[in-house]
């Protein structure tokens, strides 16, 4: 502990500069680093810009599926290990295709972590772009690690590979296999790609669920009293759902397709199927909205008499919670690379759309998740959002790898702050202690449970 000697003028300073935190509804840690490093990190990713668009290019152009993603793991496993310093674990904790890589400080210190993405979608390619998740979380790594190296700065930096991010949940595994808490991160940092700039993620908490009705078949003319029709069931559940949505938040959602229906015209169908999603605004809202609908689901049983087996698919995402320490230190970052972001307040108050396995591991760690645009070779804004195809052409341009490279500076910023200042993990942390329905148990967890 440093013994610190006070002059009249230094206390009158720190008074004012006390009123000035007590008015903000944020206790900002002071800085040690301010933004001295920016230059240095700006510098180092742009003295790295050439070796790290083969790697967004060659991921854009070979998309894989969930836990399929074998040349992406082997490519930026490969090209972190082609880096000084860096410890690479392939295939960690029983999923072949997620990784980890490890940068250590010059001792004890915050553990700052990336994640990557890099699956793709069925039939889209990588319509969401998660091949700039990965450049921004690889260069984000790279840069900080560099900082780290160049100041001696204690600590780590880990760059994490979680793979199966479309609805296959492959960071809740990784979660719940003790990934993170093993690894101690004090942080988990990402971006992805969009149609605007925000600090903030907003997103759904998610379940999906699959249905099938089992009925009796019979003749449909000659004897249909002696069948039990499983697409009546199904009918009248998707009907008993469109009249709930009258009585629904706005920020309740179900979504779904009717898979199987019947063979023939003239059989009584005696199997059914469906699946469909569920989403609300957190995870104390989507609990009663699944009792509802459940209630749609065996409605459609009860009335024909056909047997419903529901099944609650794992790996549920919870929303996304955004650090607002971190935001603040992102705004700071990208304001300081003449990035524009909305405002504040307004901004936080978006109404979710999606839902991401991020935001399970934010109700556990600091986090954030920022978007960014990503443009048209001629610099216009993709015609159509994530999950379309104009979208999956706009995230293989330049122009967005270099937007990619941007956001990665102003995140590298983040986890440099994060390591350079005093007291900073203690107040992110303080952020997450303070969440609602945090007694203990996850509250992904116990929505699982509600399985029939
Ligand atoms: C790399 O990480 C592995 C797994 O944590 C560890 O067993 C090994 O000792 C590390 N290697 C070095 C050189 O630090
Ligand atoms: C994990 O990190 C915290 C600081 O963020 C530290 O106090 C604690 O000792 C660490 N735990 C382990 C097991 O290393
Ligand atoms: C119920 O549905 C699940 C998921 O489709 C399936 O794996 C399981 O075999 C079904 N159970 C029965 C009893 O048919
Ligand atoms: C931001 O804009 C100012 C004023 O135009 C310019 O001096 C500065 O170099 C810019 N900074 C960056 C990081 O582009
Ligand atoms: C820019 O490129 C997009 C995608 O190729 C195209 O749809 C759009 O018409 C172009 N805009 C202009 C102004 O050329």
């Amino acid at each position: 502990m440093q013994q610190l000697f006070f002059s009249k003028a230094v206390v009158l300073a720190l008074a004012i500069a006390g009123l000035v935190v007590a008015s903000n509804t944020l206790t900002r840690p002071v800085r040690r680093g301010d933004r001295s490093y920016m230059r240095s990190i700006s510098e180092y990713i742009d003295s790295i810009a050439d070796e790290l668009w083969p790697i967004n290019k060659e991921l854009h152009d070979n998309p894989e599926l969930g836990y399929k993603e074998f040349k992406a793991h082997k490519l930026l496993t490969s090209f972190m290990e082609s880096h000084e310093g860096w410890n690479v674990s392939r295939s960690i904790y029983g999923t072949e295709t997620a990784f980890s890589a490890v940068y250590e400080g010059t001792g004890d210190g915050p553990i700052v972590s990336f994640n990557a993405e890099y699956d793709a979608l069925l039939g889209l390619g990588h319509a969401c772009g998660h091949n700039l998740i990965a450049t921004v979380a690889v260069t984000g790594a790279l840069a900080t690690a560099e900082i780290m190296k160049s100041e001696n700065l204690p600590g780590k930096v880990i760059l994490f590979g979680t793979p199966a991010e479309e609805s296959l949940g492959g960071k809740v595994k990784m979660l719940e296999a003790g990934v993170f808490h093993d690894h101690n991160i004090s942080i988990s940092l990402i971006a992805h790609p969009g149609l605007s700039d925000t600090a903030y993620m907003i997103t759904s908490s998610t379940d999906r669920i699959d249905l099938e009705y089992y009925g009796k078949t019979a003749h449909a003319a000659a004897a249909p009293y002696e069948g039990v029709n499983a697409q009546d069931a199904l009918v009248l559940a998707y009907n008993a759902i469109a009249m709930l949505r009258q009585q629904s938040r706005a920020t309740d959602l179900v979504h779904g397709v009717i898979t199987e229906g019947g063979q023939s015209i003239n059989v009584i169908p005696e199997l059914a199927t469906a699946s469909f999603q569920i989403r609300s605004k957190d995870d104390s809202d989507l609990a009663p909205w699944t009792e509802r609908l459940l209630k749609c689901f065996e409605a459609g049983a009860l009335a024909t008499g056909a047997e419903l087996n529901l099944t609650m698919r794992p790996y549920g995402y919870s929303n996304m919670v955004n650090n607002e320490l971190l935001v603040d230190s992102f705004y700071d970052n990208y304001e300081g690379l003449n990035g524009t972001l909305p405002d504040r307040v307004t901004d936080s108050m978006r109404t979710p759309g999606g839902s991401t396995d991020q935001g399970n591991i934010a109700w556990e760690f600091p986090s954030i998740q920022p978007m960014f645009a990503i443009y048209n070779e001629n610099g216009s804004l993709p015609s159509g959002g994530p999950h379309t195809a104009p979208f999956e052409v706009a995230a293989g341009t330049k122009l967005s790898f270099k937007k990619a490279l941007k956001v990665a500076k102003a995140m590298a910023g983040v986890a440099v702050d994060v390591l350079t200042t005093e007291g900073m993990v203690d107040e992110a942390w303080k952020e997450i202690r303070s969440l609602p329905s945090r007694n203990g148990i996850s509250p992904s967890r116990r929505r699982r449970s509600l399985k029939s």
